[in-house]
């Protein structure tokens, strides 16, 4: 595997890229199997995967959540290299930013619902990075999870409002076999707290079992219940709202999401499902 740090080498190295199809997976790093599934999807119709770490400081609002990411950077290389992947580019804080450097982009409501109420200012920093990223990698195919299921929404959005030249994949939320969504954050769980974190997957899973489009409030007041049921997780959100506008269904609605965000412990989860 290659390792890039500057974006001069990216940008050199793809200068000539006649026929290659060039996937790309960015990451903040902290790697475990859900991040290694984007790589595989990405093996299988790029030519060339590019993974980028890079744990983007302007999209944490919490500077505490920020100072006290894991950066496991040799074991991270060690799980890119087993994997087949065929460059990383990891760039520092200074080769990516200048100082005061200022971003926006309107993307409407999209930034204020969900995620974007409890994390003012989240979504413009994963897209002043993902643009930057972008940028320098110059992408054919680019891979997110649905594991952050509103980001995959807030980045087509801006490829769309930005008309760039790259497609787009959702790739499904890998579990461990508890049933609780891979995360880099899932390492400050307490063993406590990771038992306690299982009602949030229990929960969407009770709902798709139970879903029916008519009922709608009922089970977002029930699932609120089952949560709330649970001491030591306190619930930030749970909304089952239309997939495609995260707004509440309407009669047009084609596919229903259920989203979730909670505190175990110290520690910040989401997740989420498809109901229809
Ligand atoms: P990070 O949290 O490292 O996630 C990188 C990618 O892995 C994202 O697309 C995320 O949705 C996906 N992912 C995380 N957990 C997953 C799981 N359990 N199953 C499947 N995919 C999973 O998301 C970011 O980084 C950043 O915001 C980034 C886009 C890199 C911009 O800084």
């Amino acid at each position: 595997m290659k390792i890039f740090t500057t974006r001069q080498q990216v940008t050199q190295y793809f200068a000539n890229k006649t026929n290659k199809t060039v996937g790309f997976v960015p990451t903040m790093g902290a790697l475990h199997n859900g991040h290694l599934s984007l790589i595989k999807q990405a093996q299988q119709i790029s030519t060339e995967v590019v993974c980028s770490i890079f744990v983007n400081p302007t999209q944490f609002n919490d500077p505490k959540d920020l100072e006290k990411y894991p950066r496991p950077i040799a074991a991270d290389i060690a799980m890119l290299e087993q994997a087949g992947c065929d460059i990383l580019f990891n760039p520092a804080v200074d080769e990516m930013y200048d100082d005061n450097e200022k971003w926006h982009l309107d993307i409407g409501n999209l930034e204020h619902l969900l995620e974007g109420k409890f994390r003012p200012g989240h979504y413009q920093g994963v897209m002043q990075v993902v643009n930057k990223l972008f940028n320098i990698v110059t992408p054919d195919i680019a891979f997110f999870g649905q594991k952050d299921y509103q980001q995959f929404m807030v980045i087509s959005k801006m490829v769309n409002l930005l008309s760039m030249p790259v497609k787009l994949v959702m790739c499904p939320i890998l579990r461990d076999a508890d049933g609780l969504a891979m995360s880099s954050r899932n390492i400050h769980l307490t063993a406590d707290d990771r038992q306690h974190a299982l009602i949030l997957s229990k929960t969407l899973n009770w709902v798709k079992s139970n879903f029916d489009k008519e009922n709608i409030p009922q089970l977002q007041q029930q699932a609120e219940q089952m949560i709330g049921a649970e001491p030591e997780i306190s619930l930030e959100y749970f909304a089952i709202v239309d997939g495609s506008t995260l707004l509440p269904v309407t009669a047009a609605t084609k596919n229903i999401v259920a989203l979730v965000a909670a505190r175990a412990g110290k520690t910040r989860l989401i997740d989420n499902m498809l109901m229809l």
